[in-house]
């Protein structure tokens, strides 16, 4: 049997609630999915938290409960925003979890059996206000250490390693040798850049006097794992029971890719016996007035003209207006700008106006002039011929895009051929066809019925990916069973003729 299509996402720090970052980040992976999905391929996408490390333990501090407890409340937080969004995740993978700690320390072990990790004295200067190490790079130019690391000494501590460095010169080969193993491009050649320098092997354990909330070592108990060991784990533990890996698509944010998943990840699964991921797709940062959107709330934010955020909109509009949002307006690999007037924009114009309108039109006049009935095309003119054609480009065109990652591009594509839609139900007004006694004007007025129909029927199946609620609420308005493969269902047909249509429904509702 074949192996299924297996995809991830990063997993989200359980210190804090969903933003729009965490929410593109799994539309674009879910969209990613269901493309493959329609395609008709099986699938495997996993999705989850990543709950063990500093930070999580300091969260949990301050709110005056376990960690435990926090993450429970997080993932609570998460779990619910996938649900919203539509996300068509398989599993939902917490670090904490039984199998997955048992997995994170059969591979440590393993290495450890291997003389992949041994055991060294590290000196470096500690914050202590941070609980962390800090290094020269983090010093002001004045040679001080910043206010917010407050007192800052020189301590040697005993860690356990992961030899990195004797991997470096394989890497680099690798990476020389898998051109588009790294998307977009550019992102590539960034991680061949950082390896032109040499690497040192990874400090891969913390003392858990420091740290107590992570993974035990499996050969040292006063030890626990550091947190990006424990986390990446995630996408090979989540697949070996349903037999996945290796990962097909590791979807993640561009702060993440150097070093964590193109070092260390490649490294740790080589030294392990493992096969590497195909590929990793890396996406930009959603910015807000020009700054990453992020959990850490600042002044500046605070004072910001109120604004409802993405997610404020989500739950107002809902998750499809969401999607189709986040995927034409980003480029996969560049940072986009998010503002609720851009939002709005795209809102009202694409979705309401375009495809909303239409749709209703051609509800509203199959009611009035053929008893909710949709008549078979009873002419072939010219005009039809040329929007049969555009299809066919279209319909290349857009899933050609979809599969190098171009989703804005698509949908732009894919939004032409509704405006293009528009332009052939003014042309043809069968409204005024209607009014007219001419035999011919009536089968040009069911003809042009049908096409519309048909247009949007072929629009409402390629966009499934993007927005599966609308598409699945436009197929049962012209009395269709939804599209679950492209297969067949991307070209031109009569399928719908006979069917019996719905009334005008709102699609897209007025913002409150
Ligand atoms: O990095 N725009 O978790 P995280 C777009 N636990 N994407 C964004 C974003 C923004 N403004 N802000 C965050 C972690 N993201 C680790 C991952 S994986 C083994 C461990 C993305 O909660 C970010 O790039 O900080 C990352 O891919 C994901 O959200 C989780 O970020
Ligand atoms: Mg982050």
């Amino acid at each position: 049997m074949s192996k299924p299509f297996y995809l991830t996402t990063a997993i989200d720090y359980a210190n804090g609630a969903p933003h729009l970052g965490h929410a593109y980040e799994k539309v674009l992976a879910d969209t990613i999915v269901r493309f493959h999905r329609m395609n008709g391929e099986k699938t495997y996408f996993l999705t989850g938290l990543d709950e063990h490390g500093q930070k999580v333990q300091q969260n949990a501090q301050k709110m005056g409960i376990s960690p435990q407890e926090c993450c429970d409340r997080v993932a609570e937080l998460f779990q619910g925003i996938c649900r919203e969004l539509e996300i068509s995740n398989d599993a939902y993978i917490r670090t904490t979890q039984p199998h997955h700690i048992k997995v994170v320390q059969e591979i440590l072990q393993k290495l450890y059996e291997a003389g992949e990790i041994y055991k060294a004295d590290y000196k470096g200067f500690y914050s202590i206000r941070q609980e962390q190490f800090v290094l020269e790079k983090d010093r002001g130019p004045d040679g001080k250490w910043p206010e917010l690391f407050g007192e800052v000494i020189e301590i040697t501590e005993s860690n356990y390693f992961f030899r990195l460095a004797k991997y470096q010169a394989w890497l680099r080969k690798y990476l020389d040798e898998h051109p588009g193993f790294i998307f977009p491009d550019f992102r590539q050649k960034n991680v061949v850049e950082f390896l032109k320098e040499p690497i040192s092997d990874l400090c891969i354990s913390r003392p858990k006097e420091r740290l107590s909330w992570g993974i035990e070592l499996p050969f040292d108990k006063n030890f626990v794992t550091y947190v990006w060991f424990d986390a990446l784990t995630n996408y090979y533990s989540g697949a070996i029971e349903n037999a996945c890996w290796p990962a097909d698509i590791h979807v993640i944010g561009k702060d993440i890719l150097v070093p964590p998943h193109s070092v260390y990840w490649p490294i740790m699964l080589h030294a392990a016996g493992l096969e590497l991921p195909k590929k990793i797709v890396v996406h930009g940062w959603w910015l807000s007035a020009g700054r990453k959107v992020s959990k850490t709330k600042t002044a500046a934010d605070d004072n910001a003209p109120a604004e409802k955020t993405a997610i404020e909109l989500m739950r107002e509009l809902g998750a499809d207006a969401f999607r189709y949002f986040v995927m034409r307006e980003m480029n996969v690999g560049q940072d986009s700008e998010y503002s609720e007037a851009l939002f709005m924009t795209r809102y009202k114009s694409d979705l309401a106006n375009d495809l909303g309108n239409m749709v209703n039109r051609v509800l509203n006049m199959t009611g009035n002039y053929c008893g909710h009935v949709l008549p078979a095309p009873a002419i072939d003119e010219d005009i039809e011929k040329n929007l049969r054609a555009l299809w066919e480009k279209t319909a290349r065109h857009y899933h050609a895009l979809a599969a190098e990652f171009q989703f804005h591009t698509a949908l732009d594509v894919l939004w032409n051929f509704v405006r293009e839609l528009n332009r052939y139900a003014n042309d043809r007004a069968p409204w005024k066809l209607a009014k007219s006694a001419d035999p011919a004007d009536r089968a040009r007025l069911e003809t042009s019925l049908a096409t519309m129909a048909e247009g949007l029927r072929l629009v409402a199946v390629a966009v499934t990916p993007v927005m599966p609620g609308i598409a699945a609420k436009i197929q049962k308005l012209f009395g269709a069973t939804p599209a679950e493969k492209f297969a067949g269902a991307q070209t031109w047909s009569t399928t719908l003729t006979g069917n019996t249509f719905g009334d005008k429904a709102i699609l897209f509702p007025r913002p409150q």
